[in-house]
This record gives structure tokens, sequence and C-alpha cells, in this order.
């Protein structure tokens, strides 16, 4: 196994998770999406090695494996996957641009609450791998492949919202994505005297991917159905609710929830800018409260414990807003509360919460930081 405290990194990258403040299960509907890359990150030390096989080690899993360039497939072990995925879809774009190295992966992002360790841990390879060999991939093309990993070797068939907000995140800003084009623009993250806090309910349902590739499934038959009608739509996110209404009785009941709230919640997502961009900080917290109601009740990927949190929030006047944020079944609920009262709501929501369900809740401040970065090398 590499030896962490002798390892002489040729490159060092930090990949950062991300927050999503509104726009939840939207980029995969062409959509609008308002996510951050955050200060909580996966560092990565890369070395070449001159040879065909690969050491990764996961100092976090305490455990390591060997890649054969020559031959890169799946593994039974999850978070092997991301890497492979990684490595193998470089290769198709670049041929025979990876060559042997080793790579030791080091996180203090917790897994599978929402913030997306998935794409830091896809992005950081891709980065690293394209510093550490001079490979030329732009950011986009980062972006895809690192989403193509997941859809190939992991299975989930996510988005482009993770991947993109991990690369192309800047420090104290949000990015409105438009998922259709991919255009983008960035939005001072000035919620003072507020601040957005994330609670972890660390739950994470087993459900969480599974379902989500149902979600994807029931959002295309919807679409296809409406197509049928109306072939000028390509996405759910643009079709007014007014016209998703006429398929109430056409489509199945889940079904049109699905798409009812794909459309709303794109909406909502540009009401939402519009508020932070007039100042107006309780319509900003109120779309979140509404982003949160579609997609416990509409969308049906929350789960009681997020639900609880988003409830139990509303007894407090200084939080204007709260949803779960991510995937969902489980992680973290996003929250904007007054910054004097952090404290004192995250004490009542902690003791509530381990009243209520035997277990701890672990508050994640964050800062809103910069995406995928090469950070120095202590090569010698
Ligand atoms: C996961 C996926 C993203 C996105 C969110 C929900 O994080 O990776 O692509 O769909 O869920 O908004």
């Amino acid at each position: 196994m590499l030896d962490i405290n002798s390892f002489n990194s040729d490159v060092i990258i930090d990949s950062p998770g991300r927050i999503n403040l509104i726009g939840e299960h939207i980029d995969y509907n062409g959509g609008l999406v308002l996510p951050a890359a955050i200060d909580k990150k996966i560092t990565f030390r890369f070395r070449k090695n001159n040879s065909e096989t690969c050491e990764i080690l996961s100092s976090n899993f305490k455990s390591s494996f060997k890649l054969d360039l020559k031959d890169i497939s799946r593994s039974e072990t999850e978070w092997q996957n991301y890497i492979l995925g990684v490595v193998y879809h470089i290769n198709v774009l670049k041929p025979g641009s990876v060559k042997g190295f080793d790579c030791i992966i080091e996180s203090n992002l917790p897994l599978g609450s929402g913030i997306s360790s998935s794409a830091a841990l896809e992005c950081g390879m891709a980065k690293g791998l394209n510093e550490l060999f001079d490979i030329g991939l732009t950011d986009l093309q980062m972006i895809k492949l690192s989403r193509d990993a997941e859809h190939t070797f992991v299975g989930t068939k996510c988005g482009i919202m993770d991947q993109f907000a991990v690369v192309k995140g800047k420090e104290n800003n949000l990015i409105l994505l438009d998922c259709d084009t991919l255009e983008y623009k960035l939005i001072p993250a000035d919620f003072s005297p507020y601040t957005v806090v994330l609670l972890n309910t660390n739950v994470s349902h087993s459900l969480a991917s599974s379902e989500y590739n149902v979600r994807r499934d029931e959002c295309n038959t919807a679409l296809a159905a409406i197509q049928k009608k109306y072939p000028r739509y390509s996405s759910l996110a643009e079709i007014e609710p007014s016209v998703i209404e006429e398929f109430k009785q056409i489509l199945p009941e889940k079904v049109f929830n699905r798409a009812l709230y794909a459309s709303q919640e794109h909406r909502r997502t540009l009401e939402a800018v519009q508020c932070l961009e007039a100042n107006d900080l309780t319509g900003f917290g109120d779309c979140l409260y509404r982003s949160h109601n579609g997609l416990q009740h509409m969308y049906e990927v929350s789960c009681k414990e997020l639900d609880f949190l988003v409830d139990f929030s509303k007894k407090f006047d200084d939080v204007l807003g709260a949803r779960m944020m991510g995937g969902g079944f489980g992680g973290c609920t996003i929250n904007l509360i007054l910054e004097e009262k952090v404290e004192e709501f995250i004490e009542n929501a902690k003791a509530a919460y381990q009243e209520k369900f035997d277990l701890d809740l672990s508050p994640i401040i964050i800062k809103i930081s910069n995406g995928v970065s090469k950070i120095e090398s202590d090569a010698r």
C-alpha cells in the first residue's frame, strides 16, 4: 500500500463539494439551478510512476486498489468506480493520454449527505490527471466526462449541476446555470445579515440512487407524452404549468406530479434569483420553503428526518427558509438564518432532532469557495 508519509506529489488538487440554493432535480429536466462550490473538499496527491499500473489510496476508507490502464472495467467497490470511470472516459476522449500514476485521496466532505462528494471525486480526478499529463482537457470536457463516468461506472443517471459547480465554482458567488444551454451567470452570494447553514441528518437511505433513476424515467415518460401533442418542447422545465395541467387526466398521477414539480421549480428558481437581486430575502426564503414542499409531496424525494427539520425551522422567525438539498432521501437541509442566531438555532434543532430520532444532527458551516484547483506541488 502507498505510504502517505513518504509520498512525493507532482500535482496536488483540491476538489470542493457543492451546495444548491434552489432548482432541485432540475438539471436533467433542462432548467435553471443555483449551486455553488464550498470550502469542504477532497484533496488529491498525484505522482507519475512510469508503469501501466496505477495505485489509488483512499485514506478515509483506509483502502487502496490497483488499476490496469490496459483493462479498465467496473469494480464491485463503489468508490473505486468514480475513479475508474473518469480514467476510462478520459481515455475515450484522448486515447493513451493517461499514463502510470499513483494517487492519495483525503477528504473532509461527508459522504452521502447531498453535498456531492461524488462530483468532487470525479472532477478532482479528472483535473489531476489533466494537470499531471498535460492532457489539454477543457473545463467543459472535464465536467461532461465526469458526469459520464457516474452514468456508466456508478450507474446513477445524474444531471450536470454537481460537476459544473465543482469545476466552475467562484468564491462568494452562486452559479445560475441553465442546464439546457450550459450558459451561466455568477450571482453574488450576499445574504447578509443572514447566512446559509447546512444541517446533516446523518441518514442516507439506500433508495437514493435507484429512486433517482426512477425519477428521471418518470420525467422522460411525462415529456414524451406531452411532446406527442406539443412537439416543440424539448424539456419539462420549459413547459408552462398550465400546459402540464392539460395532462392531469392523461398521465399517471405520480408522473403528472413529477412534471408539474419540474415546471414549477424551474420558475421558482428564477423567482428566487429575482428576490435575491432585489435584496428580498424573505421572498427568497419563501421560495426555499415552497421548493421543499414540492420535493416532499410532488417529487417525493424527501424523508421524515428532512421534513422534520424543515418543519422545525418554521417555528423560528429568524429562519427565512429551509429545504432538503441534493438528490434527497437523507443528507442535509439548507437553511437561511439570521447570522447572530445560528448557534441558538443549531442548539435547538440538535436537541429536538435527538429527541425525535435518537440521532445526532451535524451542522455544517460553509463558505462559498472556488472550484477544483491545483494548489501546489511538493515534488523534490
Ligand atoms: C444529485 C445529482 C444532480 C442533481 C441533484 C438534484 O446531486 O447528481 O445531478 O440532479 O441530485 O438536484
